[in-house]
């Protein structure tokens, strides 16, 4: 059974095609105009999976997204990130026009399926899964499943407040801890401290070769991420933490740096206790989750 899964960010659509036991068949990714709104952002969704549809004997559709997902799977709840997307019915607008069973997720919730399915979480029932990108999700995995709160919100940790009166967020409000320490936030740091246009594959080789200027542009986020982590920790007590997001291909010496400046930060029952992974699937675990939340979902 073959399924075409979606993952909409902030900056781009990824997309593939997979199958029950996880097998990434096919991906691909384009830009997603979340500037555009809601509407375009499922109409490039519709017109991609059509696509994939005249290659690919699928047999339904899964959408991962930044916003807050009813628990049917069926409308944007509410998104504060992209413009005219809170109500749509992102469920019915697919299947009028693909004609398949279709499931919508929280990307972060999404990711926290993927990695307890094929990642760093396989095996572990209760943990929390951020995700670093152009903003900072979270899932809290209670007792094997996705706890979703009463307005499908819980988990919003990119929203918490981290400086009062601090950089302004899309959702509107101010010092929001996305701004401060999403991958996003490092690579505007970057571009701020260094004044060069490095990438942040570049941002991490000077990193490597210990260059006095970028690690402490490092450090200074690494602090804010951090204090954001403690906050969550100390609240949930959680038994693991996975940290995913493109970023988290960085590897052993990016959970090091992590684990250095967060350990510091623990109450000792945590600190001897808590711990931290990254993401074994990287980027892809939205698509794996989303794959694995179509795979089952119990449709009515
Ligand atoms: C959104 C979340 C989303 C996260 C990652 C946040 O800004 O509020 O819904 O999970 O970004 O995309
Ligand atoms: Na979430
Ligand atoms: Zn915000």
């Amino acid at each position: 059974m073959l399924i075409a899964v979606f993952d909409i960010g902030g900056t781009s659509i990824k997309y593939g095609v997979v199958d029950e036991q996880g097998e990434i068949l096919f991906s691909s990714s384009l830009h997603t105009h979340a500037h555009l709104g809601g509407l375009q952002v499922v109409r490039n969704v519709i017109a991609t999976a059509k696509e994939l549809q005249r290659d690919w004997p699928i047999v339904g559709v899964s959408v991962s997204t930044a916003g807050q997902v009813d628990d049917r799977g069926r409308v944007i709840y509410a998104s504060d990130n992209i413009p005219a997307y809170t109500g749509l019915h992102v469920q019915e607008m697919i299947t009028e026009h693909l004609n398949l069973p279709v499931v919508v997720e929280n990307d972060a919730n999404c990711a926290a399926i993927g990695e307890h399915w094929k990642g760093a979480a396989q095996g572990i029932d209760n943990f929390i899964c951020i995700t670093l990108g152009t903003g900072i999700g979270g899932a809290i995995s209670l007792n094997g499943k996705v706890y979703t709160g009463s307005a499908y919100s819980a988990g919003e940790i990119g929203h918490m407040n981290l400086y009062p009166n601090g950089k302004p967020c899309s959702c509107g409000m101010n010092g929001c801890y996305e701004q401060y320490a999403s991958s996003r936030a490092l690579q505007m740091l970057v571009s701020d401290r260094l004044n060069e246009p490095l990438s942040l594959t570049e941002f991490f080789q000077r990193i490597h070769v210990n260059d006095a200027q970028s690690l402490q542009v490092y450090e200074r986020w690494l602090d804010d991420l951090t204090i954001g982590l403690k906050s969550i920790i100390h609240f949930l007590d959680p038994q693991l933490v996975v940290i995913g997001g493109g970023i988290s291909e960085q590897g052993d010496r990016f959970l090091e740096a992590i684990k250095d400046a967060l350990y510091p930060k623990l109450m000792m029952s945590h600190a001897r206790n808590v711990q931290i992974k990254l993401a074994e699937q990287g980027n892809r675990a939205q698509l794996l989750g989303a794959a694995q939340n179509f795979f089952q979902f119990k449709f009515e």
